[in-house]
């Protein structure tokens, strides 16, 4: 379980690099994984997120080494390489794991059954396996949820998919699945998701056009290995971002995160709330854009955030629901439904966690609206929610006694070290096992 104590602290000083990219690390082992050669992989993410997705891909055969901390090779076995699994498949907490293997998975020749950890579980599959469905899969949930059941050798037909809910995850199993279609698959978005499969399949040679939300991918004879460097995750940044915002008391670097436009919305979000925020030294992480972020202290004001840039901060509103709290007057967010199918259900957690720290909010179906103002210590249930956890603990900047946050182990999903690089940088806490 393990828990975190976080003391008021004076304030964060220093500069810190962040973790590699979730999104990234996850799609660089996988597709390296049905690429003809061999992965390099450095900056990846050692979390246990990305390390399920490893292991199912040993289980499905393919040799996986690890040579040094952020570096993995990958021996690829090629598109139609990969071998029957000898038991189920276990995701761990790793949502993007289950979905995008359901894609890749739907398209083999054996039959699969992928499970994860009591969050996984509960978390919707019918959103991937609908359109699955549709180009031949055969593919079961368990009343929408895992186990999801794949009945391998199944012929798939390449489709056009207009997808109702704007997820990166959904989008990309179907692109997988769509790499051993007869013909092109389509998949069209209601709004901007992270585009990492897109330029990663190109990166490995495949055919993948992308214009105005309408995704295509031409199946490709063979997937060919490139070396992956992973930027810094800004979805791990953004705990920083925030924490420099509400609590620096100089200018505070945060070195080498991926900037990808379909990403970036928390920088938008901060900066509308009249954060001062640097963008410096740019550079290309291979397909993907970097910068180091400078963050100068700045009076947060609240604001109603456009919901065009929902699903570009889809990760970042633990982070910046605290940021809403620490701001002058109110902070409305409207449209985020999806917070409540992520690894907990964000609104109520981050709501009840408010609460707790006394600020006051109203619940909305679909997002929050908080009011500004000043805060206390008190005693959260992260249930499990690697990202609540974390969002809590950067609120100690501006609390007036302690909080305790429980069930923090999972912050090692996405985030392994973060309370001691936290801790370099002036929180105040201690790790409870
Ligand atoms: C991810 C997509 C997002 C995000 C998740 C990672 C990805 O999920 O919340 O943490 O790597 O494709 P959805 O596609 O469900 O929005």
């Amino acid at each position: 379980m393990g828990s975190y104590r976080v003391a008021p602290a004076p304030g964060l000083a220093g500069e810190v690099t962040v973790p590699g990219d979730k999104s990234i690390s996850h799609r660089a082992v996988m597709f390296g994984a049905i690429a003809r050669g061999t992965t390099r992989v450095t900056g990846f993410l050692e979390g246990e997120d990305c390390l399920s997705t490893m292991r199912a891909v040993r289980e499905l055969g393919v040799r996986v080494e690890r040579p040094g901390p952020g570096e993995v090779i990958v021996h690829g076995v090629g598109l139609r390489g990969l071998g029957a699994p000898a038991g189920t498949l276990d995701m761990g907490n790793a949502g993007t794991a289950m979905r995008l293997f359901m894609g890749l998975l739907a398209a083999q020749p054996f039959d699969s059954v992928l499970v994860g950890d009591e969050s996984l579980m509960r978390r919707p599959m019918e959103r991937a396996a609908t359109p699955l469905r549709a180009m031949g899969a055969r593919i079961a949930t368990t009343d929408g949820r895992p186990p999801v059941r794949i009945t391998g050798g199944a012929p798939l037909q390449g489709i056009r998919y207009e997808m109702p809910v704007a997820s990166a995850q959904v989008k990309s199993a179907v692109l997988l699945a769509g790499l051993y279609a007869a013909g092109e698959t389509t998949v069209v978005e209601p709004a901007v998701t992270r585009d990492h499969t897109e330029r990663m399949l190109q990166g490995f040679g495949c055919e993948v056009r992308a214009r105005n939300g309408v995704v295509t991918v031409v199946p490709p004879a063979e997937l060919h290995a490139a070396d992956v460097a992973v930027p810094g995750d800004i979805s791990s940044a953004a705990f920083f971002l925030v924490a420099a915002c509400i609590g620096a008391r100089e200018p505070f670097t945060i070195r080498n995160v991926g900037v990808n436009p379909t990403r970036t919305g928390i920088l938008e979000m901060l900066a509308l709330m009249g954060a001062d925020l640097r963008l410096i030294n740019h550079r290309s992480c291979g397909a993907e854009p970097v910068a180091d972020i400078e963050v100068r202290p700045a009076r947060l004001r609240g604001v109603r955030v456009p919901e065009r840039l929902v699903p570009l901060a889809i990760d970042e509103f633990p982070a910046f629901f605290v940021a809403a709290a620490c701001a002058e007057g109110e902070t409305l967010v409207t449209g985020a439904e999806e917070l409540r199918v992520k690894e907990s259900d964000r609104i109520a957690s981050m709501a009840r966690g408010l609460e707790a720290l006394g600020v006051r909010h109203e619940v909305r179906p679909d997002g929050l609206r908080i009011e500004g103002g000043p805060l206390r210590g008190g005693t959260i249930d992260s249930r499990g929610d690697h990202r609540v956890a974390m969002a809590f603990a950067v609120a100690s900047l501006r609390a007036d006694g302690p909080i305790e946050i429980l069930d923090t182990a999972n912050v090692a999903t996405s985030f392994p070290g973060f309370a001691a690089l936290a801790g370099s940088v002036g929180l105040r806490i201690e790790e409870r096992a």
